[in-house]
């Protein structure tokens, strides 16, 4: 079978996960280029990943064997670089978040519609063995009917590891544009769209510290909110609450819980590929009622793993789905609709925190695709 040829835009930290794993677990992909805005980044990647080229972005758009195009770059700039790979003909995979304003999203969709090139965007996670898992248990309906989802990225920042974290604190980042794609694709590939969205934001620290080696103890302003509580309703009646922040030294509330009239269940981390679910049924709470013990002996209940465990933190299923999707001529499952849904729902939460109103969402999406 003839390889895909992927071409990458954008040669930082998320770039070594994306090369390597396309490397490893993609046969059926190539990656002939890397382009950066600074050319050292993208001969380093070329170096370390034993990529034919490294060029400028757009050398590597003018290359016509090139199908596909990665764009790796800072949130701000995705519209930017979207566009150009669309103008020039290539099809798209962006990372998180697909766009910052709702008109640029829509205006790449339109763009792409009229080019007749497919646009596939990251995250990509919900297509991972755990979160395919406990979609799986949802609809066999191993917790009955689902009732509340609580949701909670709770972290400190990305200081600690991140060697550019300022992008992270002004305008496009924050934990919401930054994480908030994850659990919100997670959330609306299980339980359909969302409805409507309420939150509150604050921002606990006016200044951040870096701790990454070569620039520790550099400080520099926070510029956007690192701190949301947001109350989705989803269009089947579920209320979810979820926060997201920054501002968090340590917590104990949970990642991803999803509450329903048979049972709980625990999802692992929707920023990870891999994990197990915990199930817990509504019989081992009920045992002592019954005079009896819980048939679990206190622990969750055992579930099967439905999808091959790649690896926890991987980067590679949506360009694999969205190559497959081309070359099959179906739409891929990182699509265009699931991306202008979750971007219009990290924007509300956002808008809800700034106005103070209640959003009322605008578009859908159907998780049957
Ligand atoms: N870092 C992570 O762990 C992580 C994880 C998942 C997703 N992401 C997403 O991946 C994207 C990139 O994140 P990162 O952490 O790798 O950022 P980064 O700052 O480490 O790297 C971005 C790279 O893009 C280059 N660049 C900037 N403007 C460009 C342009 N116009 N054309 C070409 N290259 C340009 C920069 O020079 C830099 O090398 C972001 O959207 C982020 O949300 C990052």
């Amino acid at each position: 079978m003839k390889k895909t040829v992927i071409g990458v835009i954008g040669c930082g930290v998320i770039s070594n996960t994306y090369l390597r794993d396309i490397k490893r677990l993609c046969p059926e992909l190539t990656v002939k280029a890397v382009a950066d805005a600074l050319p050292e980044a993208a001969m380093r990647q070329k170096e370390a990943f034993d990529i034919p080229a490294a060029c400028s972005p757009q050398e590597l758009l003018a290359d016509p064997e090139i199908e596909i195009a990665v764009n790796l770059t800072p949130p701000a700039l995705h519209t930017k670089v979207n566009r150009q790979i669309l103008e020039a003909g290539k099809h798209l995979f962006c990372e998180k978040p697909f766009a910052l304003t709702m008109e640029d999203a829509r205006a790449t969709i339109a763009l792409a519609e009229e080019k007749g090139l497919v646009i596939g965007c990251a995250p990509d996670s919900f297509l991972g063995s755990s979160l395919t898992t406990c979609k799986k248990l949802i609809d066999d309906g191993r917790i009955g009917r689902p009732l509340y989802v609580c949701m909670n990225m709770m972290s400190s920042g990305v200081e600690t590891w991140h060697p550019k974290p300022e992008n992270f604190y002004r305008e496009g980042g924050g934990p919401v544009y930054d994480m908030g794609g994850y659990y919100f694709s997670a959330l609306v590939t299980m339980f359909g769209p969302a409805e409507s969205v309420f939150a509150l934001g604050g921002k606990g620290f006016e200044e951040r510290t870096i701790y990454t080696p070569e620039r520790f103890g550099s400080v520099f302003p926070v510029e956007v909110p690192t701190h949301y509580s947001a109350l989705i309703r989803m269009a089947n009646g579920m209320i979810v609450n979820a926060n997201f922040s920054f501002d968090i030294w340590k917590s104990n509330m949970p990642m991803f819980e999803v509450y329903g009239t048979e049972g709980t269940l625990e999802v692992p981390d929707p920023n990870m590929h891999g994990g197990t679910p915990k199930l817990y049924r509504k019989e081992q709470t009920l045992a002592a009622a019954y005079g009896g013990e819980d048939p679990a002996g206190g622990e969750s209940w055992p579930v099967p793993e439905l999808a091959q465990n790649v690896g926890t933190y991987v980067r590679f299923l949506g360009v694999k789905d969205l190559a497959a999707a081309i070359r099959e001529g179906r739409t891929p499952r990182v699509n265009a609709h699931l991306a202008l849904h979750v971007t219009e729902i990290m924007i509300s939460v956002m808008e809800s925190a700034r106005t103070g109103q209640k959003v009322i969402l605008e578009t859908s999406y159907d998780p049957g695709i």
